[in-house]
């Protein structure tokens, strides 16, 4: 091999160029990471050294050895630099930290950039606890998994009535069942308690539905009141005031006779559209209440004389009336939600509209 054609002098010269030059470009550092980036630079797989370090195999041999040390002397001063000047950022750190104003640890905390919502259904939910709370009544907690009696039977639910079949509901092995509404409640309370009483009862119920506006799952309130001489008068001053505070002041209420086993009468009630209503109080019409200017909310009636005696009240001294609604649907009408769907799938870009 011609000494033209051997990379010793040239390895020699890279050698001596990068040993002139590291120290200050580590110095030029200005920050941990820049330090890290240089020398990686120079140590990393594609750094410069290691570039060198390549030339080796084509030198000749018997001046490979002195090479190789002499790399390997420069390597080792570079990593000398190195760490050195690390040292001196993290003293230079450590003194600008020093003798930087104190930390201030009677600063209020910063607001944490991504606070959690509160779901649409716990939002109304809440609401309507707190309203019914207001006008005095209690909260009355229940069991998911029913006794068919408490969620059919003493309701007054025929035994052939289709929301007992198999198909409508989900019954377990044990002959017991999911229960398919939060009327259940009623037939708990007044089994245990002696009237007068007033209860809500929030809760999560199970029917076998599924589409746009049905969900196996979802949540329902209740609530019923018995005392002496209790009237439909007293039930549909309570809707009035749970409309105007759910829905604005004087928002309109109207009942529509409706049949559920339990109640006598029995009472559909819709609100005044929210989503048409005009400023002169008036309802255009919108596709929401289809074109009728009322939206159905919930169900409702005067407890049935027979469904007290079924839980050992007796129907001549006592009398009360009983509502129950849909959470979802409440949720719905009030933030335009059009597919209950949205409200169970945890998609964060719903979520975080609330
Ligand atoms: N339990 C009924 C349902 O799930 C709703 C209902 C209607 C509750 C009338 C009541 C009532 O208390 O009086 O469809």
């Amino acid at each position: 091999m011609g000494a033209e054609n051997d990379p010793s002098l040239a390895i020699d010269q890279a050698l001596a160029d990068l040993r002139a030059a590291f120290l200050p470009r580590f110095r030029g550092a200005t920050s941990e990471q820049a330090l890290r980036d240089e020398n990686a630079k120079i140590l990393g797989k594609k750094g410069e050294l290691t570039a060198i370090l390549a030339m080796l195999g084509k030198a000749a041999p018997e001046s490979r050895k002195a090479i190789g040390q002499k790399v390997n002397a420069l390597k080792q001063e570079v990593e000398g630099g190195f760490e050195g000047c690390l040292e001196e950022l993290r003293a230079k750190a450590r003194e600008a930290e020093l003798s930087a104003p104190p930390f201030d640890l009677t600063l209020p905390g910063r607001e944490p950039v991504a606070a959690g919502h509160k779901h649409p259904i716990s939002i109304v939910r809440e609401e309507v606890i707190a309203l019914f709370r207001q006008l005095g009544f209690a909260v009355f907690d229940g069991p998911d998994v029913e006794h068919e009696s408490n969620n059919f039977t003493k309701l007054g639910f025929p035994p052939d009535h289709p929301a007992t079949d198999m198909q409508d509901s989900f019954w377990t092995k044990s002959g017991h069942l999911l229960r398919t509404h939060t009327s259940n409640i009623q037939i708990r309370a007044m089994s245990s308690m002696k009237p007068p009483m007033a209860f809500i009862a929030p809760g999560t119920v199970y029917r076998r539905d599924d589409d746009a506006t049905h969900s196996p799952m979802f949540h329902q309130l209740e609530a019923f009141l018995i005392d002496r001489n209790v009237t439909l008068a007293h039930l549909k001053g309570v809707l009035a005031e749970f409309a105007d505070r759910l829905y604005g002041p004087n928002t309109p209420v109207r009942l529509r006779p409706s049949y559920f086993p339990f109640v006598e009468p029995g009472a559909e009630v819709d609100v005044a559209c929210v989503f048409c209503k005009q400023t002169d109080g008036s309802r255009a019409g919108c596709s929401t209440c289809k074109h009728t200017g009322w939206i159905e909310i919930l169900g409702c009636g005067m407890i049935h004389p027979v469904v007290l005696e079924n839980c050992g009240i007796d129907p001549d001294q006592w009398s009360g009336f009983a509502l129950g609604m849909g959470l979802e649907r409440i949720a719905m009408l009030r933030y335009g939600i059009p597919n209950i769907k949205l409200m169970f799938d945890n998609d964060p870009r719903f979520l975080a509209q609330f």
